[in-house]
C-alpha cells in the first residue's frame, strides 16, 4: 500500500451555531461539538484509507472555552498516525465571532477510526508518511497515547483476572 501524507487527508468543516445547538445554559451543547469532531475525523480517515470507517473510540476531548450561539465553529482534522487497521485523527476546534472576527481555540479531540472491508471486518490501512517536524511530533504523541491505551486495557484485564 502506498504511504499517504497527512496533508492529503486534512479536512475541515464550518458550521454556524443556532438555537437548536444550545444547552440549558445558553451555550453550544458539548455533544454538538463532539458530533462535529466525529464527522470531520471520519472524513479525514476515509480520505486517508479510501474505505468505510467506524469510530472505535475517542481518547480525549477537552473543552477550553464555551462556544456561544451565533458563532461559527470550525473543526479541522488530521491523521496523526496509522497502524494496522486503525488511525488516530486529531481534531482542533475553533470558534469565531462573526462581527469581531475573534477566533478562539475551544477544543481538542483525538479519535481512533478503524477501516472496514466490504464484509464489515477491520482491514489494513495505508501507512502514514509524515513530512514536517510537526507531523513527526504528532505521530510520536499518537503512538504514546496508543501505548498508554493498550497498557491501561491490559492492566484492567489483568486486575479482573482476564487474559487479553
Ligand atoms: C472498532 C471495531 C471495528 C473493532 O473491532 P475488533 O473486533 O475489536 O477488531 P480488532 O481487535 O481486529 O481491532 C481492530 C483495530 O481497532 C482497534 N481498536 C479496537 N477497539 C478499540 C478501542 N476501544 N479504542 C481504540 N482502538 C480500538 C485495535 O487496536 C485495532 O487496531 P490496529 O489493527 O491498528 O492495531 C468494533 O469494535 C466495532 O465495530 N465497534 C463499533 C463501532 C461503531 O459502531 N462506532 C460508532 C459509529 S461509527
Amino acid at each position: 500500500m502506498e504511504p499517504r501524507r497527512p496533508s492529503e487527508s486534512t479536512s475541515a468543516l464550518t458550521r454556524w451555531m443556532g438555537i437548536e445547538d444550545a444547552n440549558t445554559a445558553g451555550y453550544v451543547h458539548g455533544g454538538v461539538i463532539m458530533r462535529l469532531c466525529d464527522e470531520v475525523a471520519g472524513i479525514a480517515a476515509i480520505r486517508h484509507c479510501g474505505m468505510r470507517v467506524v469510530t472505535a473510540g475517542m481518547d480525549r476531548m477537552t473543552f477550553l472555552d464555551p462556544v456561544h450561539i451565533g458563532q461559527l465553529v470550525t473543526v479541522r482534522a488530521t491523521v496523526n498516525a496509522a497502524w494496522r487497521t486503525s488511525m488516530e485523527v486529531g481534531v482542533r476546534v475553533e470558534s469565531e465571532h462573526v462581527r469581531t472576527r475573534e477566533i478562539a481555540h475551544t477544543s481538542t479531540a483525538y479519535l481512533t477510526m478503524v477501516a472496514l472491508d466490504e464484509n464489515g471486518r477491520p482491514t489494513r490501512v495505508p501507512p502514514l508518511a509524515p513530512e514536517t517536524a510537526e507531523e513527526h511530533h504528532r505521530e510520536q504523541e499518537a503512538q504514546l497515547r496508543r501505548n498508554n491505551r493498550l497498557a491501561e486495557r491490559e492492566a484492567i484485564l489483568h486486575g479482573r483476572g482476564v487474559r487479553p
